[in-house]
């Protein structure tokens, strides 16, 4: 039987990157919440082995590629190579999340990849095993274990669920997400905050903020969001300020960018302007921007 799972989008709700690490990545701060929408992932046992791949993936959007470079199959590869399995899977991907986003599509393929191995190897890896199997596939993949709002840090590995009473204010919120035409490549975005060197926050100051989201406050959602990636990205991506600001101006919705972008997401509190604020994204956008209309999960 094919094991079928869910691979949910995210956004970066707040986003605080501190500053560069010896090793070249960067310390940050984040809170993180899961989305309704997301990609599908299928994982079949096969007969195989000899000659032929052991893992093999297909994808019904164009584009995704299908060889040892996409993180489903890096997955498949650091999964083997951890338990000794030695079967042959087949994986196929219904996707919808776009990639250059900022919504960990990628990410969250590799973790329900490595979920779907442990159920058809019957090798019932301990939360720590997958913890770190997920941490040494790339920086935003552990979040994808957990199933509702986290908060980030380290180079984002380090995860922790959000306590209960502030996770409850997020999940089920209304949000509509959308990404442009063109993506945003991850190490441009960090290249470009090495490069202005400006937008660094302080890590006491993300601490401060991050106490104002786990506490049961009655602080409105919108105080707390915020983005030190954006600057980079507003320089060289003029459409993207451009439109988060006629948002806030005609709906007064709080608008920003997600992780290293190119998505961005309004947060909903009255869903009678939704049809509204999509109809005015894609006036500005054009037809070839993506845009979802969903809740945080
Ligand atoms: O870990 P991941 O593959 O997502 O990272 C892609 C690139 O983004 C890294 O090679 C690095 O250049 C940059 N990055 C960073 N700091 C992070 C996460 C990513 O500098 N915390």
């Amino acid at each position: 039987m094919p094991v079928t799972l869910f691979c949910p989008a995210k956004l970066n709700l707040y986003l605080a990157v501190t500053g560069r690490r010896a090793d070249g990545f960067h310390d940050l701060v984040s809170v993180v919440a899961p989305l309704a929408f997301g990609d599908e992932l299928e994982a079949e046992r096969r007969a195989g082995g000899g000659a032929e791949a052991r893992f093999t993936l297909a994808c019904d959007a164009p584009g995704v590629p299908l060889d040892g470079t996409n993180l489903v199959l890096k997955a498949a590869q650091a999964f083997a190579a951890a338990t000794g399995w030695d079967g042959a899977v087949h994986f196929r991907l219904q996707k919808r999340i776009p990639t250059g986003a900022g919504l960990g599509g990628g990410s969250s393929n590799a973790v329900a990849a490595l979920r779907a191995l442990d159920r058809l190897a019957g090798t019932a890896l301990s939360a720590e095993r997958l913890e770190a199997l997920a941490a040494g596939l790339g920086s935003d993949c552990a979040l994808f274990l957990r199933s509702g709002p986290v908060v980030m840090r380290g180079r984002g590995e380090r995860v922790e669920d959000l306590p209960a009473s502030a996770a409850a204010r997020l999940r089920g919120r209304r949000v509509i997400v959308f990404k442009p035409s063109f993506g945003i490549a991850t190490p441009w975005a960090y290249g470009r905050m090495v490069t202005r060197g400006a937008d660094y926050v302080a890590r006491d100051e993300a601490e401060a903020a991050l106490a104002r989201w786990r506490a049961d406050a009655t602080a409105p959602v919108a105080a707390l969001l915020a983005n030190n990636m954006q600057p980079a990205a507003f320089e060289k991506y003029v459409a993207l300020p451009l439109l988060l600001a006629r948002l806030r101006r005609e709906f007064g919705v709080a608008a920003l960018m997600s992780g290293s972008g190119s998505a961005c997401f309004a947060v909903i509190d009255d869903p009678a302007p939704e049809p509204a604020i999509v109809a005015c994204i894609r006036e500005c956008w054009g037809e070839q921007a993506i845009v979802a209309a969903t809740a945080l999960a």
